[in-house]
């Protein structure tokens, strides 16, 4: 296996603040206090002039248009190549021109079409890349061409479609996150790495609620620690494999 090296996220977003608070509480916020991932946004829109063109009392006035209407017609309106393009630009900077770096960077295109990402999708990117693009589409998408401009890979969350890339995205650095090694700490340790059960329980042991009690199973208060993982191992297949 390849030495785990810090990874930089680098989200693409024309709302870049919807990302802050989530990835300021917790794990992850830790995990960028220790220096073990870092996670950097850009806006496209910091990439385009404002209007200029417009009456100053114009609620358009100073605007930094990044969308414009879809060649063939269609509902809603589609996000331009080029301010993407510059905002990529601007996050790898040289790196995009040397051959070894590019080799260290994954480029990855929002889209409810793309491939499915999964956990063992993080693991092999946490494992074999040290900046990790991630472009979030909105409106009716982005302006295709830059996936040409651009070695980029497509790649979905889930079958359903949402209005924006920025869920999305949260959702692949948390799960990329955990995959460094010191991200999790001793008691958050990967849960596929261990004998996991997706019922879990804690204090007290006989929970009373409208009248009607509920225990902890017996079993995990026998202190056997065969029978607990037998038991945590058939709980974790019943559900799924503890869904991982
Ligand atoms: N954008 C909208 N829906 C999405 C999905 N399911 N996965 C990735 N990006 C998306």
């Amino acid at each position: 296996m390849k030495k785990a090296k810090p990874i930089t996220f680098h989200i693409i977003s024309i709302f870049p603040e919807s990302l802050t608070s989530y990835i300021n509480e917790s794990i992850i916020s830790r995990a960028q206090k220790d220096g073990l991932i870092k996670i950097k946004t850009y806006n496209p829109r910091d990439f385009v002039a404002p209007v200029k063109t417009r009456a100053k009392n114009s609620d358009s006035y100073g605007y930094r248009h990044v969308d414009d209407r879809p060649y063939g017609g269609g509902p809603g309106m589609v996000i331009q190549a080029l301010p993407v393009a510059n905002a990529i630009k601007k996050a790898l900077g040289k790196k995009l021109d040397s051959a070894s770096a590019r080799k260290e960077i994954k480029i990855i295109f929002l889209s409810p079409k793309g491939k499915t990402f999964s956990t063992e999708y993080a693991k092999v990117t946490a494992q074999n890349f040290a900046d990790i693009v991630i472009v979030c589409g909105r409106y009716e998408g982005i302006d295709a061409r830059i996936l040409e401009m651009f070695k980029m890979e497509a790649v979905s969350i889930g079958p359903y479609v949402l209005t924006g890339g920025e869920l999305p995205a949260l959702i692949m650095i948390d799960c990329i996150s955990r995959q460094v090694p010191g991200v999790l700490g001793k008691q958050e340790s990967l849960e596929e790495n261990r004998v996991s059960a997706s019922r879990v329980y804690t204090r007290p042991e006989k929970l009373v609620w409208k009248k009607k009690t509920y225990k902890v199973p017996e079993v995990l208060l026998s202190g056997h620690q065969k029978k607990i993982d037998e038991w945590k191992m058939k709980e974790g297949s019943d559900l799924g494999g503890a869904v991982l």
